[in-house]
């Protein structure tokens, strides 16, 4: 199919591209969607799609096609590269078409406004997010900055005020899928380090004003107000939130109806995590290769519906500052957990719920399909049981929650007694009505059915007359109904048969009779088909009229879901419920890291204590060998915190914990070496921000800071953040570190303990216990470390000569003359052989043996033994 030029349709084709910006346009015809001129192109090179190109005249124009039902799978390759993709369909039937069909851009689809199941993940929000600095000239740290942030695909819709410094830490906490940024805003020029799609809007879309105009109409409201917000100080919250609807109007061309609220986002409700801490307690994904699994949602998620895995990752992003609300969920969990058989009814039943806001986000864009409505049936079925479960429960939250539950009694018969249980996802073809729900739909399809019928009977009666025995009747989509006669009884051919087509062996017929019953058949299945899609959508604007109360349902039910998740992974992992009061005091007897201890087998990972803060020194200095355990000890105590705030039992035989209101975590350069910048700036910069920030009220997980620059430097810089953490903030404050020296200062200050990680010496080797003692390490047995790792023993045992020497000439505070050359013993062999991986054992005893002195049997006795050793 080509586009002439000047054609109406070439028209048409330029119309929708003007409107549609720098998004490809796939341009819908008959049965194809087409691309044409740079789009083509770049489908080409993009995706491989083969460019043709029909008019061979001097202008020729590249285009590329695909089929229509392969819609989605183009769309998601397209966006997964960074484009936005605009969809242009067919506006009316052909048939009704005066002339050329008319043809729309229907919407845009852009990396953050996704709905399809198809290119969303059923485990991850997909959020998008918009920014508005009021200066964008003039950036500056301390300014008040605008973040607004929306799920189209679920309705969710949010936004606060921020200082602009922490833009970076908020935008990691929503990790967003796309973020609206004024054009003439510099903070995340595209081609950042971000895996987010940036779109740049013309900065008179972040009006505060007119934002508040658009959302009070599209609230249907008079004023913000009522909704919590403060039209003063709120202003660049309000306008972020506009440039995000003036955007989704422009794309999706829909009602956006399940946008109901715009829910304030205030700072000091939740427990702050920034960026860096994030990535570095790998809340949801591993630092090296970002991945879900190996993050502590991958062990909190015993979830049983995507609603639920979604909302535990927002509380994960979010956790709870408030005791009162922390303690509620708590008790929710615990109902959950001594509630066996609760708890499983409650869980088997989710298993059978589908994503009610996934699907509502379609209801509201009008894009559900019949079996999107089948599937709100289908859980809606699910809740008068739910709900007589929850109603009888002690917890204050589970009581509420079930009370917020709506039945839907009327949508749900509705839907049921409507909708057939193998209904298709699309209403193109028909088939999703049921059988007597509707009386004419019912007539028709007799009809239809009865013209089939008709033409059997019709097919042996001609059989019967003319004596042809192979005569059939055929029906194509183009010719209608046929009568097909092979070659060989062409002589037979009454006169009423009238030739529509010659085929190679065959001719092919029709008869006056045939063509009534053809039509009347014919237009029974399109008026059914046509019925067909007017209950539909009654049916669509039916469920529309309850997208409230679904949408509180739907919130119900992601909670119930992550509560009762929570209890099955307390139940299995051996959780306590931790006891959370205002106090300062962090005590936990016998933690476990929540991640190590779900992957070891049972009983394996050694668990430890710690007590910091309230009657406790707030400042643990955690000293011991490479290998031991120490970065390992201190991020469980922050994960165990962080659960803890979130609503979760945690991996301890007991935990108290006073509310923390900031949780820091940093990891020295050394242990991070993967950023790309400066790694001890970096450190500093993070570090900086701790000394800034931190509160008495904050838990502080410091693991190697000051490691990446020169031994005296990095130490000086790690003591005096001590005695600073010390004398000005008194937070909670963990800090693993190689330097010995810093374990001092437990003697000058008062906050201040130290804890070792116990190693037993064994010959000239080392066994790690992974038991956290009081008192400091003297060593750090790195060479032990090396040598395990297959360091050539000629390596190692030149670096413990040079330890020896070190230690023996006390080098110490500016040494470094004396660090230069140290002396080598005798006989160590300079040169290393490529292939020495260090000595086995075995090898050593070979070298040994005496073989003049040994006798065959007992060489026989010796190879046997060392053999087994070597398998060992
Ligand atoms: N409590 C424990 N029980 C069982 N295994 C543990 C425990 N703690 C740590 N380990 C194991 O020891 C390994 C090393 O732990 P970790 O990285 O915490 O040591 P480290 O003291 O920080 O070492 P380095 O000084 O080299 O940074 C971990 O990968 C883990 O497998
Ligand atoms: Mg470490």
């Amino acid at each position: 199919m080509s586009i002439a030029a000047n054609s109406p349709m070439q028209r048409q084709y330029d119309e929708a591209k003007a409107t549609c910006g720098d998004a490809i346009l796939l341009f819908r015809v008959g049965d194809f969607y087409e691309v044409f001129h740079e789009d083509a192109l770049t489908c080409g090179r993009v995706l491989g799609m083969t460019v043709t190109s029909r008019d061979k005249g001097d202008n020729p124009t590249p285009m590329a096609g695909f089929p229509y039902h392969q819609l989605e799978n183009y769309l998601a390759k397209l966006i997964k590269l960074g484009f936005r993709v605009a969809v242009c369909d067919q506006v009316e039937e052909a048939r009704f078409a005066k002339g050329v069909v008319k043809r729309e851009v229907t919407r845009i689809v852009t990396a953050g406004t996704l709905t399809d199941d198809g290119l969303l993940d059923p485990l991850e929000p997909n959020l998008l997010v918009s920014v508005f600095t009021p200066n964008p000239g003039k950036p500056d740290a301390e300014a008040f900055i605008g973040v607004a942030w929306t799920e189209l695909s679920t309705g969710r819709f949010e936004a606060g005020v921020f200082l602009r410094k922490h833009l970076h830490d908020e935008l990691a906490r929503l990790d967003p899928a796309e973020v609206l940024l004024r054009d003439d805003d510099s903070a995340l020029s595209p081609g950042n380090q971000y895996s987010w799609a940036v779109t740049l809007r013309p900065s008179w879309q972040f009006n505060s004003d007119e934002a508040r105009r658009q959302l009070c109409q599209h609230f249907k409201v008079q004023s913000l107000e009522g909704m919590g917000w403060d039209l003063q100080t709120d202003a660049p919250a309000i306008a972020a939130a506009g440039a995000v609807l003036a955007y989704l109007q422009e794309t999706q061309k829909t009602t956006l109806t399940h946008l109901q609220r715009l829910i304030p986002s205030r700072q000091g409700l939740t427990l702050e995590i920034d960026a860096a801490t994030r990535r570095s307690l790998e809340l949801t994904h591993t630092m090296r290769d970002r991945e879900r699994a190996g993050s502590l949602i991958s062990v909190l998620d015993q979830t049983c519906t995507s609603m639920g895995a979604r909302l535990l990752a927002h509380w994960l992003a979010a956790p709870l500052r408030e005791l009162k609300r922390i303690q509620q969920r708590h008790a929710a969990v615990g109902e959950f957990v001594e509630g066996t058989r609760l708890r499983n009814t409650v869980r088997e039943l989710l298993v059978g719920i589908f994503d009610l806001q996934r699907l509502l986000g379609r209801v509201a864009t009008g894009r559900a399909g019949p079996r999107d409505i089948l599937q709100i049936g289908g859980t809606l079925s699910k809740l008068p049981r739910l709900k007589e479960l929850l109603e009888p429960c002690n917890s204050q939250l589970l009581y509420d929650l079930q009370a917020e539950l709506e039945l839907c009694k009327d949508l749900h018969d509705r839907i049921l007694t409507t909708l057939r249980d193998d209904c298709p996802p699309h209403t193109r073809d028909g088939g999703y009505i049921k059988d007597g729900c509707h009386i004419e739909l019912d007539e028709l399809r007799q009809l239809a059915r009865g013209g089939k019928q008709w033409i059997a009977q019709y097919q042996a009666e001609l059989i019967e007359q003319t004596g042809i025995s192979s005569l059939r009747v055929g029906y194509t989509k183009v010719f209608g109904y046929y009568l097909e006669v092979t070659n060989t009884h062409r002589d037979k051919i009454p006169a009423f048969f009238e030739r529509k087509q010659t085929l190679k062996n065959a001719e092919r017929y029709v008869t006056d009779e045939l063509k009534q019953y053809e039509s009347k058949v014919l237009s029974a299945d399109e008026r059914a088909l046509e019925l067909e899609q007017d209950i539909f959508q009654s049916l669509r604007n039916e469920t529309t009229s309850f997208l409230e109360p679904l949408m509180k349902t739907a919130n119900v039910l992601a909670q119930v879901d992550v509560l009762a998740g929570l209890a099955e992974l307390a139940v299995k992992q051996h959780y306590v419920r931790p006891e959370m009061d205002e106090s300062h005091a962090l005590e936990i007897t016998e933690g476990r890291h929540p991640v190590l201890d779900a992957a070891s087998p049972k009983g394996t990972f050694v668990p430890n204590d710690v007590s910091v803060g309230g009657n406790h020194r707030a400042i643990a200095l955690i000293t011991g060998p490479n290998m031991a355990g120490k970065s390992t000890y201190i991020r469980q105590v922050a994960l165990i915190t962080v659960m803890a705030q979130i609503g979760s039992f945690v991996p301890a035989a007991r935990a108290r914990i006073g509310l923390v209101d900031r949780v820091f975590a940093r990891v020295g350069a050394s242990d991070e070496l993967s950023r790309g910048q400066s790694t001890f700036m970096v450190e500093m910069v993070e570090t900086a921000r701790i000394l800034n920030t931190a509160t008495d009220r904050s838990l502080i997980i410091l693991d190697e800071i000051g490691r990446g620059t020169s031994t005296y430097d990095g130490l000086s810089i790690a003591w005096a953040i001590v005695e600073y953490l010390h004398d000005k903030i008194g937070a909670r404050t963990l800090f693993a570190t190689h330097y010995h020296e810093l374990t001092q200062l437990e003697k000058s200050l008062p906050g201040v303990q130290n804890w070792n990680v116990a190693v037993k010496e064994w010959d000239d080797a080392i066994v790690f216990l992974h038991r956290i003692v009081h008192g400091s390490a003297d060593r750090s047995y790195g060479i032990h470390v090396a040598q395990l790792a297959g360091i050539p023993k000629t390596v190692s045992q030149r670096a413990k000569e040079i330890l020896e020497q070190l230690e023996s000439d006390h080098v110490n505070h500016r040494g470094d003359s004396k660090i230069t050359h140290p002396k080598r013993k005798k006989d160590s062999p300079v040169q290393l052989t490529l292939f020495d991986f260090g000595t086995h054992p075995v090898i050593e005893k070979l070298q040994r043996l005496n073989v003049q002195a040994t006798t065959p049997i007992e060489a026989l006795q010796l190879l046997g033994q060392w053999q087994k050793e070597a398998m060992e």
